[in-house]
């Protein structure tokens, strides 16, 4: 016997599990299907952000953050530990917990707003009269059939080619959230969001950190001149960053890795590792999915294809997050996720792609929004730039962190704000503001004449926001 729905999601992670709760709120009878398991075998829904993603790196960048200022900072505050030593296993039970504690958060949820959940992997059987078929393997199976059904398969690592995930010597992300003893050399290939973020974390903990990234800029999305600033912090901290580099024959005996690489100078070189970190992008997760048992159309490379409002090649259709084209970031895979259920619902959802936020949780954090200065001079925009210097920041100098600055890009004749750059503290807190800002399309002007309170970093907004009017008062 099949259950019907109206709605039935197929992948738990914030792009499904959002959209599942959105369209059960909304009046529409709704399952939601996930496969990711625990280590008991148990459900763990909240896909790669909850289970190997955004919510356990953050865990361990605060952990190891927090052993960072115990060995370097506490000092000047007058704080002395003898004796500090770094327990790695209880730091990784204490990511365990907040993991745990976020998939039975999200399994309340789904009691709570009535969505009926699935332990399995879904896959497409037939289109059948009025909507779709949809077969459960997993602890039971299961048949259901859907009205409208919402992909949000997510996204899982890219390997190398000849050189496979052990999980225990080369690594994607789960295996980076899972070292079990700070390695001695830990090589990191990709010097994108993830390397940089899991670099950091081992490096904090003692490990001597390489990275090997193939383009000969260093994050070529981030605006340049926060770019080159995070670049002579991290090399400072002790990354050894290497650009232009081409990866060579990788070898794994086991215990240790060994990478051949050109240089940025065409010399071949060799570097051997304890572990080492392969990240160098993702790629979407269509497998086990049966597409082809209904005709779902992919793109040329392996993502659902979609257009601006998430709408599949097939009638009734969706999907959202990492499996469809744009950023791979979860709060647009929610953002794509809530609209998709209000237009299943009638209503109109909207996702603004100009104003999705992006941040790099290192140390000092890099945060912005809107376009970076080299792409205002190659759409051929006319702006105005104003920045203002943590170092200038009386909350900053109270908190002991005053690398880095915030930037505010202004239309030269509307003022309108084009885009804001924070590389410092909290700049994951700073940027919502400019979020904000944007989204009611307002101008620096606006910001410069809003009260911030002091003393608090997002006075450094404001300053930035007066900069652009060359009035800035503390710089
Ligand atoms: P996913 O989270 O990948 O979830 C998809 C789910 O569907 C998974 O549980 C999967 O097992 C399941 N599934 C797949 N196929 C099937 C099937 N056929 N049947 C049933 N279930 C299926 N983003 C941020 O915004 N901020 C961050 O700080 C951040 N940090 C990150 C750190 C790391 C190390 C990584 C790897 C990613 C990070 N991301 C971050 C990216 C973020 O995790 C993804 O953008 C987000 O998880 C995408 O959500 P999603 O719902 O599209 O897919
Ligand atoms: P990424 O796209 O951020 O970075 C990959 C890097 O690897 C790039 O700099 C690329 O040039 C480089 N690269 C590609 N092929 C290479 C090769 N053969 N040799 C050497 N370098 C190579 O991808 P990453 O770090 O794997 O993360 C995947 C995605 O996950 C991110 O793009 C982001 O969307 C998401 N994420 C978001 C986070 C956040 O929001 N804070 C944190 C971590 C991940």
């Amino acid at each position: 016997m099949s259950k019907n729905f109206d709605v039935v999601v197929i992948g738990g992670g914030p792009g499904g599990y959002v959209a599942a709760i959105r369209a059960a709120q909304l009046g529409l009878s709704t399952a939601c299907i996930d496969d990711w398991k625990n280590d008991k075998g148990g459900p763990a829904p909240g896909g790669t952000c909850t289970n190997v993603g955004c919510i356990p790196s953050k865990a361990l960048l605060q952990s190891s953050e927090n052993f960072d200022h115990a060995s370097h900072t506490f000092a000047d505050h007058g704080i002395s530990i003898k004796g500090m030593e770094m327990n790695v296993g209880k730091m990784l039970a204490r990511k365990d917990t907040v993991v745990k504690q976020n998939n039975d958060g999200i399994l309340y949820l789904f009691k709570k707003n009535k969505v009926t959940f699935f332990h399995g992997l879904g896959a497409f059987t037939r289109a059948v009269e009025g909507g779709y078929e949809i077969s459960v393997s997993g602890t039971a199976s299961e048949t259901l059939v859907a009205k409208h059904v919402i992909v949000a398969t997510g996204s899982s690592a890219r390997a190398l080619p000849g050189a496979d995930f052990d999980e225990k010597t080369v690594l994607s992300n789960t295996g980076a959230l899972a070292i079990g003893d700070v390695p001695k050399r830990l090589g990191v290939i990709g010097a994108g969001v993830i390397g940089l973020e899991m670099g950091s974390v081992w490096r904090r903990l003692g490990a001597q950190v390489t990275v090997l990234e193939a383009l000969p800029t260093f994050l070529g999305a981030v605006d340049e001149q926060i770019a080159k600033e995070a670049f002579k912090l991290f090399t400072k901290q002790g990354l050894a960053i290497s650009l232009g580099v081409k990866i060579g024959a990788i070898t794994n005996s086991g215990s240790e890795v060994s990478v051949d690489y050109t240089d940025d100078k065409g010399a071949a070189q060799k570097a051997v590792f304890d572990k080492l970190i392969v990240s160098i992008g993702r790629i979407p997760n269509t497998r086990g999915l049966n597409a082809e048992a209904v005709g779902l159309k992919l793109d040329e490379r392996g993502f659902v294809a979609v257009d601006a409002d998430c709408r599949s090649s097939l009638p009734n259709v969706w999907a959202v997050g990492d499996v469809v084209r744009g950023p791979m970031l979860a709060h647009k895979a929610e953002e794509e996720g809530v609209a998709v259920a209000e237009r299943i619902a009638g209503q109109h959802g909207h996702v603004n792609f100009n104003t999705i936020p992006w941040v790099i949780y290192t140390s000092p954090e890099i945060a912005w929004v809107g376009r970076t200065e080299q792409q205002l001079k190659a759409d051929g925009v006319a702006y105005k730039a104003g920045s203002f210097p943590f170092l200038a920041n009386g909350r900053a100098r109270a908190l002991g962190d005053t690398s880095g600055m915030v930037k505010m890009l202004a239309d030269a004749k509307t003022d309108e704000i084009l885009g804001v750059h924070i590389i410092g503290p909290m700049a994951s807190e700073l940027i919502s503001e400019a979020v904000v800002a944007m989204e009611f399309r307002a101008s620096s002007e606006d910001i410069a004449r809003i009260c911030h309170a002091h003393p608090s970093l997002s006075e450094a907004t404001k300053e930035a926001a007066l900069a652009v009017d060359k009035r800035a008062l503390n710089f």
